[in-house]
């Protein structure tokens, strides 16, 4: 698959694997591994669980299903989609999926960078250290400074930009083929090392008995963020991905293919990190540094721990690269599609601008913690106002719109692969965008800002 093949036409994805290598290649990455276990740590463990699998199934998966519909139906970006199928003024929302893919890969590109530097970290040996307050130190040391987390976030967009410019299937496709699939059997090995902890009962416990006392409005709220984040929902990511489908690729199989594997990876980082957690010592709600900590702890108790800490850290640099691509593809696609920009000239751009916001994430950290918005630094709050409120409000929108404004025949002909399957699921499907999945993300806004 090309994106663009030499009669400038679109191109499709050939094979099945490669719709679902780059599905879950943007749908796995820092979400699963570094944002889900912070999240459930800092939101009351198996509450948060509970709620974050249950919006994946009446919230996530539907709306995928919406936003692949959007996608293969009009071979379109969010923009072009939203207008194929409707004269109404619905494209704005796609302004919404810009602005939150902007602000994500700002603050995305920090953490990748942390990563980055983990993985030299590794390579060289320094992360051998004696107790987990020495970890926790490194890591303060290390992201409170000035110079290397910017110059890490930049290297780390700077590989972004040199993989975008080559064209999207040729590297990254390919990769990720066959090393999403490393990246998930070291994470089985990580998982079976960290169930033979001494206290992993009480992570295990922390993680999947959920104590319903702790399901608070900003629980709920927190978990269907992370759902739509971890997704890459609610932005138009999906929907620029499957605008490559091809004709029979099956949309319904694909969604629950995608969340599924998705869910897999982040609950095989919660059982990862948890045990861990608990037999080390730490503190379950140490935030977005948590996996800074835990993680080098559990690499230095295995055997051998450098190779596997440099593999996974490598692996891990690569899958927030098929995140991070995703993420650009939305901008850049829609200067090309809709501003007529030169695809280069739109990669420049999209990149410039990460650069920038991604460097003043990297710095809330460090001399720019005390300029907050609305109370949370500039890293936290892009994170709150994407995950949390951005995506959420788009997912809303594709929900309805593929719901209740889109030619009916058309939301069919496409989840029913133009009649070559059994649309056995199809009318639970439409109840879920039309009524669960809208009034869902309604009723948790609300929730949390007081009103219910
Ligand atoms: N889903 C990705 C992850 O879990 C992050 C992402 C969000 C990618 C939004 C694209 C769009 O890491």
């Amino acid at each position: 698959m090309n994106k663009n093949n030499n009669n400038g036409q679109r191109a499709l994805f050939t094979t099945k694997i490669g719709v679902i290598a780059t599905t879950v290649g943007s749908a796995v990455g820092l979400g699963n591994i570094w944002r889900f276990p912070y999240e459930a740590g800092s939101n009351g463990g198996g509450a948060f669980m509970l709620c974050y699998i249950l919006f994946i199934f009446i919230i996530g998966i539907p709306v995928l299903c919406a936003e692949f519909i959007m996608g293969r139906g009009t071979r379109s970006n969010i923009f072009g989609a939203y207008r194929k199928l409707s004269a109404g003024k619905w494209y704005i929302a796609g302004f919404m999926g810009i602005v939150a893919s902007i602000t994500i890969i700002s603050f995305y590109s920090v953490v990748a960078g942390w990563i980055c530097e983990y993985f030299v970290r590794s390579v060289s040996g320094e992360l051998n250290m004696a107790t987990s307050v020495e970890y926790h130190k490194a890591f303060e040391e290390f992201s409170t400074g000035n110079w290397h987390p910017v110059i890490w976030t930049l290297v780390f967009l700077a590989l972004n930009f040199l993989i975008l410019i080559r064209g999207v299937t040729k590297g990254i496709e390919r990769m990720s083929n066959i090393l999403m699939p490393l990246l998930f059997l070291l994470l089985v090995v990580f998982c079976i090392n960290s169930l033979s902890l001494d206290r992993a009962a009480e992570g295990l416990a922390f993680l999947f008995h959920p104590d319903f006392s702790k399901i608070t409005p900003q629980v709920l709220l927190s978990a269907m963020g992370q759902a739509f984040f971890s997704l890459s929902l609610g932005l138009g990511c999906m929907t620029t991905y499957a605008s490559y489908f091809s004709r029979d690729t099956r949309l319904g199989r694909a969604a629950v293919t995608t969340a599924g594997l998705d869910t897999l990876v982040a609950i095989l980082a919660g059982v990862i990190v948890f045990p861990a957690v608990f037999s080390f010592g730490m503190s379950p709600q140490a935030g977005p540094t948590l996996v800074f900590e835990v993680l080098p702890a559990i690499f230095h108790s295995l055997p051998g721990g450098v190779v596997w800490s440099s593999l996974f850290f490598f692996l891990l640099i690569l899958a927030s690269l098929t995140s991070t691509i995703s993420m650009s593809e939305i901008s850049i696609v829609f200067m090309v599609e809709e501003l007529k920009i030169k695809r280069r000239t739109a990669t420049f751009v999209n990149t410039a601008i990460a650069m920038i916001l991604g460097s003043l994430c990297a710095l809330s950290f460090g001399v720019l913690d005390n300029m907050t918005i609305f109370g949370m630094t500039i890293f936290n709050f892009f994170d709150y106002l994407s995950s949390n409120i951005l995506l959420p409000i788009g997912g809303m929108i594709a929900a309805i719109f593929v719901g209740w404004v889109a030619d009916k025949r058309f939301v069919k002909a496409q989840m029913t692969d133009n009649a070559d399957s059994t649309p056995r699921l199809f009318p639970l499907l439409v109840f879920c965008l039309r009524f669960i999945a809208p009034v869902g993300i309604a009723l948790v806004f609300l929730n949390s800002i007081g009103i219910i």
